[in-house]
């Protein structure tokens, strides 16, 4: 195509590509302009070397904003041809986008980005009532579109041998010292640009829950507001477990969340299981899955709640500096 994309293009699709989720919303991203073409990175300062020690979670939060960045450009009338780690020497860079063919937009395109504001990680209690069958296919369908597997688990059997995986992951992790100063690092009682904020924690952990819940400082329950007792509970897998399949399945996520969102839908995600070994080697087996588990959403119908903060989006982009 002509000429690139633009420094506008560019700061409206960041915009965009920053409501995505990453882990205690450290927002490990940043964009830049280079050819004509929009490129996101890692921000390596925004690493959480405990919690993260290989990078996964942030491939994983970088691909979910790539894939808010597609749909920004595609909504907008100039979608973009994307390459994944365009250049062996420069890992970090995530991906580099240049513009395609221009076309409309289509009404789902449309209805996924209507979505993208609205989403958000919602940890606290869902309704009890199930997730009807259009509504699970719809999310299966937006794993495979990405290249991804999500398997939903039917049964309290399956359920069960789940959250025991969960909860052994959890306990594994609650060991480490590093990893609980990391977490309370970036738990916010105050206003702030990045973090959790404790009023988007989701309620303080009970003996009674069934799934393990990270700790983020949230409020005391009231009696009687337990956590649904059926949750539905997703798997999303890739193929492969390489820094693309990191990547590609952040994207995967990214859509899954807001077809959720965009069909009424709340989810909140569960990586435990995901960031202990041996707990994905056996959650992998208990699936009987070809390829790897790369994330866990539990899915139902939630109580209203707020979008987290982001920081301004001029903070993660690297313009290039006028000449004098
Ligand atoms: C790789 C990854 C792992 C995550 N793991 C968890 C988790 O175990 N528990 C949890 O409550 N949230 C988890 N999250 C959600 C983030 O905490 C959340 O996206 C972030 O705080 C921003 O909030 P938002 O999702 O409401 O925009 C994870 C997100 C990502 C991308």
């Amino acid at each position: 195509m002509d000429a690139g994309y633009t420094v506008e293009q560019l700061r409206a699709a960041a915009t965009d590509a920053v409501r995505a989720p990453s882990l205690h919303n450290t927002q490990p991203w940043r964009f830049r302009l280079r050819d004509g073409g929009i490129e996101i990175l890692v921000d390596p300062s925004r690493r959480l070397p405990a919690t993260d020690p290989s990078g996964w979670g942030v491939r994983v939060a970088c691909g979910a904003a790539l894939f808010n960045l597609r749909l920004a450009l595609t909504v907008a009338g100039t979608p973009a041809a994307v390459r994944l780690r365009p250049y062996p020497a420069e890992p970090d860079v995530v991906a580099r986008l240049v513009p395609d063919v221009p076309r409309r937009p289509t009404p789902a395109e449309q209805a996924l980005y209507a979505a993208l504001a609205r989403r958000f990680s919602n940890r606290a209690p869902f309704w009890p009532d199930p997730v009807p069958a259009d509504a699970r296919w719809r999310l299966t369908e937006a794993a495979r579109a990405e290249g991804c597997w999500l398997e939903l688990l039917v049964g309290v059997s399956a359920v069960n041998a789940f959250a025991e995986i969960a909860r052994g992951a959890h306990r594994v992790l609650e060991r480490d010292p590093a990893y609980r100063a990391e977490r309370e690092e970036w738990v916010r009682a105050e206003p702030a640009p990045d973090g959790v904020p404790t009023s988007a924690g989701g309620p303080q952990a009970e003996p009674q829950d069934l799934l393990p819940s990270r700790g983020f400082g949230g409020r005391n329950r009231a009696p009687g507001r337990d956590f649904e007792p059926e949750p539905l509970v997703a798997v999303l897998g890739s193929t492969g477990n390489t820094a693309v399949d990191q990547v590609v399945a952040g994207q995967a996520l990214q859509r899954v969340l807001l077809t959720a969102t965009d069909a009424g839908l709340a989810a909140s995600l569960l990586s435990q299981p995901i960031e202990v070994p041996t707990a994905r080697e056996q959650l992998r087996l208990s699936l009987g899955r070809f390829g790897t588990p790369q994330m866990v959403l539990r899915i139902g119908y939630g109580q209203p709640g707020w979008p987290t903060p982001r920081r301004p989006v001029d903070e993660v982009l690297d313009l290039p500096v006028p000449r004098a």
